[in-house]
Parts: C-alpha cells; sequence; structure tokens
C-alpha cells in the first residue's frame, strides 16, 4: 500500500482568539520554545513519515511558507560568522518538508480549507490533516498513530480523546462501537449544544482523509457556526465506508489562546534542550521568593 505523503495543515485563520499579539504576526508562528508553532506540526508530520505540507493560508501569511524556504542571505551570513550550530539549524527547517501553498480567500470554515488542498492532492489514496493550534507532546507521534490505524483500517481516521462535559461543546463528538484505542465512529456532531452530545470523545486536530471525505465536503452545506466543517464531510463520508477513530496516547496542548500558550510552556519548557535550565530556574526563584513584579 502507498504510504501516506502529504499533510494539508489549515492555516487562513485570522487568529481573534490571540489578539492583539496576532495582528501581524500569523499565530501559527508564535513561538513555543525556540520555534514556531507551525513547525512542531511539521515536525510531528516529518516524524510521522510524511514528506509534503499542503499549507492553506490566508491574505497577508506569507511569512509561513516562508518560515520553510531556504534563506541564503542568513545562510551566508551564518557561515560567514563561523555559527556553524545555528546554520545547521536553519538549513534542518527547509529539509523538513517540501510546501505547497493555496490561499483560502475567506475564513469560511475548517471544511472550506480542507476543501481549498484538494486540487493539489488529487490522485493520493489518502492524506493527513494538522491543526497547529493543538502541539503534541508524546511518543509515537499523533499522526503516526493515525496512519497505523489507516494501514489496517484504510479508512479516514480521527483522534479521539475523553473529554469533560464542561467542555465537549468546544469540540466535533463522536458516538463510536467498540472499545478503544481504535474504535469504529457510527456519527460525528459539530460542536453539539450542551446535553446533546453523543459521547464524551472529542475529535482533536489530526486527521487521515480519503477521496470519499472530499466528495461529502464538496456537498456539506454550511453548518455550526456557519461554517463548512470538516467533522461534517467526515460523517458524510460515513455513508460510503467506515471511519474509524484512534484514542491516541500522548498529549495536546492547546497554543492556540494566550491562556492555553502559557500553560504548554509551563509543562514543555521544564524539559526543553535549550531552555529548560533558565526556566527551571526562574521558578524555582518565584516559588523561593515570590513574583519579581509585584
Ligand atoms: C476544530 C474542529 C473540531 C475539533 C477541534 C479540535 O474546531 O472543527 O471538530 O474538535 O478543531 O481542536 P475549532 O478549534 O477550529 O473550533
Amino acid at each position: 500500500m502507498p504510504a501516506i505523503r502529504t499533510v494539508i495543515i489549515p492555516a487562513g485563520g485570522l487568529g481573534t482568539r490571540f489578539l492583539p499579539a496576532t495582528k501581524a504576526i500569523p499565530k501559527e508562528l508564535i513561538p513555543v520554545g525556540d520555534r514556531p508553532v507551525l513547525q512542531w506540526g511539521v515536525e510531528e508530520a516529518r516524524a510521522s513519515g510524511i514528506e509534503r505540507t499542503v499549507l492553506v493560508t490566508g491574505p497577508g501569511k506569507e511569512a509561513l511558507a516562508l518560515h520553510f524556504a531556504r534563506d541564503l542571505r542568513l545562510e551566508g551570513a551564518l557561515a560567514a560568522s563561523g555559527a556553524v550550530e545555528l546554520l545547521e539549524q536553519v538549513r534542518a527547517i527547509s529539509a523538513l518538508t517540501e510546501v505547497d501553498v493555496v490561499e483560502q480567500a475567506e475564513p469560511l470554515g475548517l471544511g472550506d480549507a480542507v476543501l481549498r488542498a484538494v486540487p493539489l492532492v488529487r490522485g493520493e489514496p489518502a492524506v493527513c490533516a494538522l491543526l497547529p493550534d493543538d502541539l503534541f507532546v508524546g511518543d509515537p507521534p499523533l499522526l503516526r498513530q493515525l496512519i497505523d490505524a489507516y494501514a489496517v483500517h484504510r479508512c479516514p481516521v480521527v483522534a479521539l480523546r475523553r473529554c469533560p462535559a464542561a467542555e465537549i461543546g468546544r469540540y466535533g463528538v463522536a458516538a463510536v462501537e467498540g472499545d478503544g484505542p481504535i474504535v469504529r465512529v457510527t456519527d460525528l456532531v459539530e460542536k453539539p449544544r450542551a446535553g446533546e452530545a453523543p459521547s464524551d470523545l472529542a475529535v482533536m486536530g489530526r486527521y487521515v482523509l480519503t477521496p470519499a471525505v472530499f466528495e461529502a465536503l464538496a456537498h456539506t452545506p454550511p453548518g455550526a457556526l456557519g461554517e463548512v466543517q470538516l467533522t461534517d464531510g467526515i460523517r458524510g463520508a460515513l455513508a460510503s465506508g467506515p471511519v474509524v477513530g484512534v484514542e491516541y496516547v500522548g498529549r495536546l496542548c492547546d497554543v492556540g489562546t494566550p491562556e492555553g500558550w502559557v500553560r504548554t510552556l509551563v509543562e514543555l519548557l521544564p524539559a526543553d534542550p535549550r531552555l529548560g535550565p533558565s526556566f527551571r530556574a526562574a521558578v524555582a526563584a518565584l516559588v523561593a521568593d515570590g513574583p519579581v513584579v509585584p
């Protein structure tokens, strides 16, 4: 069976949940540790065997693709100053992935963003999709866990996580059959109203998508929030074949809001090879002496 080689990364949003930081800087370029959120996502895809990224961007978001392009001026300057390690890091970013860009002129929803990418993935039996707001930490990489399930079941795959009742209405929610970690999805609801969720299993930001999903999406009207929802497209694909869910191992951190981003830094930085020592020292000083700024 041919391997999955492409990941679609929807990144056309306005970043309204992270304003004012995201007024001029795309939210996907906000750093976690020493690299932008988007690079974390592409690194996960690469570690899962993915070679190519289709970025669905919006107007004014050219910097996303530039992050992965060679910058010969920068490389020349680093080489001239003998900054060998930095030079290697900068080159390694461009070696992570091939990048193709397609523009979503208006933010009409996640399903609409995925539809924009379809002409660039025609002929591929399946592709991955990754929402960069959800940063994954764990082993094996989350996309790899989904690709492994696809290799067995050869159908669309969603990532699932059990979620407290108070939060479930923010997500796509799956009705399922079977006992985990791989379950059969029988229905999907995007952002159910209180008391109407079919289960406590939330769809998280990783997918394997097949042409059956694209076909259904093309005929999917706007749903929750008046947007074309990817969840509804996957639900549509249930009419033509199975969909499975993976109750994954590892942790997804929400970096799409300032609150989630701060929590993620506190969770990840202690173990960061470069920033861990200074972060731990700052936290130890905070605990011992109280805040520096009263
Ligand atoms: C999107 C999807 C939703 C999914 C969520 C995961 O929602 O539409 O089904 O559960 O990502 O983070 P959004 O976060 O864009 O509202």
